[in-house]
């Protein structure tokens, strides 16, 4: 990643635009337009340009990380329910060879068994789940975080 302009992708996959209306109980009461409103200012605190993109399609979530494979410098998603079974998610974002942080509003590993088991985690840096919509901001720190850090 380059040393200033941190540029993160954004990807919110299948039924996030329902957040806010769809069991606010489990994903919380805030809308995703409030929830983007919060990582955008917290992008532009932290120096961060931001592209943030919701589709219910798993295609078009692979044909935007093949299109920001350059532009990117680290890419932040939460893949729904692709989370648990999509191979073809997971190979995209292998192929774009970018550090990628999976977060989810809920904390899966508390409720249902399949929840537990994510096919894309193989593939990212870390899960940051269960803290509604601050995971996202959360992200954008551990991003930076490993830009700076010395290994
Ligand atoms: C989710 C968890 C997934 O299991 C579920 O299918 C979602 C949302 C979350 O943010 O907690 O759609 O990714």
């Amino acid at each position: 990643m380059s040393e200033k302009n941190l540029k993160v992708l954004v990807l919110h996959g299948p039924n996030l635009n329902m957040t806010g209306f769809r069991e606010p109980d489990v994903y919380g009461k805030k809308p995703l337009d409030e929830i983007d409103d919060d990582i955008k200012a917290e992008a532009v605190s932290l120096g961060i340009e931001v592209r943030i993109l919701q589709s219910n399609s798993e295609g078009i979530l692979i044909d935007t990380i093949q299109e920001h494979r350059r532009w990117a410098d680290g890419i932040i998603i939460n893949p729904g329910g692709l989370t648990h079974y999509s191979i073809s998610l997971r190979d995209a974002l292998a192929a774009v060879r970018l550090p990628v942080v999976e977060v989810h509003l809920s904390n899966v590993h508390a409720r249902e068994e399949f929840r537990r088991t994510s096919v894309i985690s193989p593939v990212t840096v870390g899960q940051i789940v269960g803290f509604g919509g601050f995971g996202y901001q959360m992200a954008l720190r551990a991003l930076i975080n490993l830009q700076t850090e010395v290994v």
